[in-house]
């Protein structure tokens, strides 16, 4: 009994001393910048290739006009799963070849717009073959606007409720992308008559709420958020629940 309480003391102690040093340096989690410019060539996204949190902003512009197709090869495997938190804005300018984020940036969460690009957290200005934004895993633009602007081929921008990310949406500028009646949005489930996303009321639609054919949007998840906007806390608290775990 004495043995037992005397275990679990211990046991707490240690975690929260080991929970604490390891708050200060997250083993899993490698913090990059400050702010990742990657333009010119796409060889150079492999900066990215650790990042959990690029701590500033990530601009990704000029990349390609010639080799769109090439481009669009590697492209469709590069991916950044890791990639979770934003803490200024995101910009892309100019990358051909790119026609959705949803595989590029798939656990993207939340862009905190601590500094904006103008008054901007989101600018994706001029991406000839985007067909869809895509960033499926996105919950929180915490400070800013988005700006969606001149991008030919960009569709599914009516299917997504801004203001469950934002609170600034009014702010929002999204103009002379594809024009709305020449895109077919399709939301998952739609062609099949069994409809899986939810329907929430934005600018005065009652719409099914989707990032793309394959990836509905997610409704607000307060613990989820808490845990990731915090980012000084989340490794804690992963890295504690896990020595508790081994532990215990
Ligand atoms: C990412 O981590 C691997 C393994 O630790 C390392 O070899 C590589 O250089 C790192 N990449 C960057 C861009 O830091
Ligand atoms: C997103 O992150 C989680 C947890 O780190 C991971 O299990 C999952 O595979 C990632 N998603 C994708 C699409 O890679
Ligand atoms: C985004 O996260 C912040 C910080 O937790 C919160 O105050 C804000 O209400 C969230 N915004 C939305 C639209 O959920």
């Amino acid at each position: 009994m004495r043995s037992r309480m005397e275990r679990s003391h211990l046991t707490l102690f240690w975690g929260l001393m080991l929970g604490l040093s390891s708050c200060l340096r997250p083993a899993a989690a490698e913090i990059c910048g400050p702010s990742i410019d990657i333009g010119n060539d796409i060889s150079e996204f492999r900066r990215l290739e650790n990042c959990t949190v690029v701590e500033g902003y990530l601009q990704i512009l000029l990349i390609g006009d010639k080799n769109n197709n090439i481009n669009q090869e590697i492209f469709r495997s590069l991916s950044f799963p890791k990639l979770t938190m934003i803490t200024d804005f995101l910009l892309l300018f100019r990358v051909s070849g790119l026609d959705s984020l949803s595989t590029l940036f798939p656990n993207l969460t939340v862009i905190r717009g601590r500094n904006l690009f103008y008054n901007y957290a989101l600018v994706i200005f001029e991406m000839t073959s985007l067909k869809d934004i895509g960033l499926y895993s996105l919950r929180n633009i915490t400070r800013g606007a988005i700006r969606i602007e001149k991008n030919p081929e960009l569709c599914y921008l009516d299917s997504v409720d801004w203001s469950v990310i934002m609170d600034a949406e009014f702010n929002n500028y999204i103009a002379g992308n594809k024009q709305s009646k020449e895109c077919s949005d399709v939301c998952p489930g739609i062609m099949e008559s069994s409809p899986q996303c939810r329907k929430t009321m934005f600018n005065n639609n009652y719409n099914y709420r989707c990032w793309n054919s394959n990836h509905c949007q997610k409704g607000k998840q307060t613990a989820l958020l808490d845990n990731i906007i915090a980012f000084d806390m989340i490794y804690c608290q992963r890295d504690e629940a896990g020595l508790f775990g081994a532990m215990l």
